[in-house]
């Protein structure tokens, strides 16, 4: 099957928490790797939303997401939720891994918040099939509002699955003292949720000791701050320069002026948007770039980040 494709939702299940669990199907569907997600496109709403793969890597014939409804979002949610009834079809582009599991590593603890369970319980089924060692997190704020429980009280490592509730007794919650493990070259933690939690986690795992190559991180989406002062944006292949306003983005202005940059997500999340930069200080914005990338100040998330001096030059 070729990129775009056409999948279509063969079941349903309106899961607690608000998550809509749905099982998708095409022909010849491409392997996935854990912690993989679908691009699924919106075209009522002109968006593209990110979901991570849930189901079992090695399984074939079908993908599994879930999706949280947040009418705090921009509305794909809501609309995944309205419009993903059996039968109906949507245009998807992946699997995708910006997420990749470190599949030889000696020890593995998985830190899941919500709907950030998604990618992780993939990554379980992987480890537990590799016969690795492993522990699975999963924080939410009660039982009443835990998804996939059934999935993960049935699964073949649920004696690697230790659940927190926000309003069990204490003894029960996420206590990073207690349950991160100490910081050895063989061992990766990785962290998925909402951003509180997320920072939470890794500041701790980097108190700890931990190597922030071996803190791995997938936000779903971000609150960001993508405005700023004035700068100008040169796209040296197009020999075109724009000025970016203290609203604007560099894909928009770009955009006005002719040169696309395609984007997705918009809030520096998903990495569609990232350009080669050739000449300019880098103020990012987004939660994509990772630390390493960052310091060598060769790529941009065009969709939020933006100059740190006055005129960037990109490879575009
Ligand atoms: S469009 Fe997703 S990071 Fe820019």
């Amino acid at each position: 099957m070729t990129n775009p494709m056409t999948l279509t939702v063969a079941e349903r299940i309106e899961d607690r928490g608000g998550i809509l669990r749905l099982r998708l199907t095409g022909d010849a569907l491409p392997p996935v790797t854990a912690g993989a997600h679908l691009d699924l496109h919106l075209p009522a709403l002109d968006l593209w939303r990110q979901y991570s793969l849930c189901s079992d890597p090695a399984g074939t014939g079908a993908y599994e997401i879930g999706v949280l409804k947040d009418p705090a979002s921009r509305g794909g949610s809501e609309a995944v939720h309205r419009l993903a009834v059996p039968g109906a079809s949507f245009t998807v582009e992946g699997p995708r891994n910006h997420f990749p599991l470190e599949e030889t590593a000696a020890k593995t603890v998985l830190f899941g918040g919500g709907i950030g369970i998604t990618p992780l319980i993939a990554m379980a089924h992987r480890l537990h099939a590799l016969g690795r060692d492993f522990t699975l997190h999963y924080c939410t704020r009660s039982e009443g509002v835990t998804a996939f429980l059934d999935v993960l009280r049935t699964a073949a490592f649920v004696d690697r699955v230790v659940f927190h509730f926000d309003d069990g007794a204490a003894a029960q919650r996420l206590d990073l003292a207690r349950d991160l493990p100490a910081p050895e070259a063989g061992t990766h933690l990785y962290v998925c949720g909402p951003q509180g939690f997320m920072d939470w986690v890794i500041a701790a795992a980097e108190a700890a000791g931990h190597a922030g190559s071996h803190v791995h991180r997938e936000y779903f989406s971000a609150e960001i701050d993508a405005t700023g002062g004035t700068f100008e944006v040169e796209a040296a292949i197009s020999g075109i320069t724009v000025t970016v306003g203290p609203e604007d983005t560099i894909a928009k202005a770009l955009a006005r002026a002719g040169v696309k940059i395609e984007v997705k997500c918009e809030e520096g999340v998903c990495g569609t948007c990232v350009t080669d930069v050739i000449s300019g200080g880098i103020d990012h914005r987004d939660c994509f770039l990772t630390e390493e990338e960052r310091e060598e100040g060769e790529m941009i998330c065009a969709c939020c980040s933006r100059a740190s001096g006055p005129k960037l030059v990109l490879d575009i």
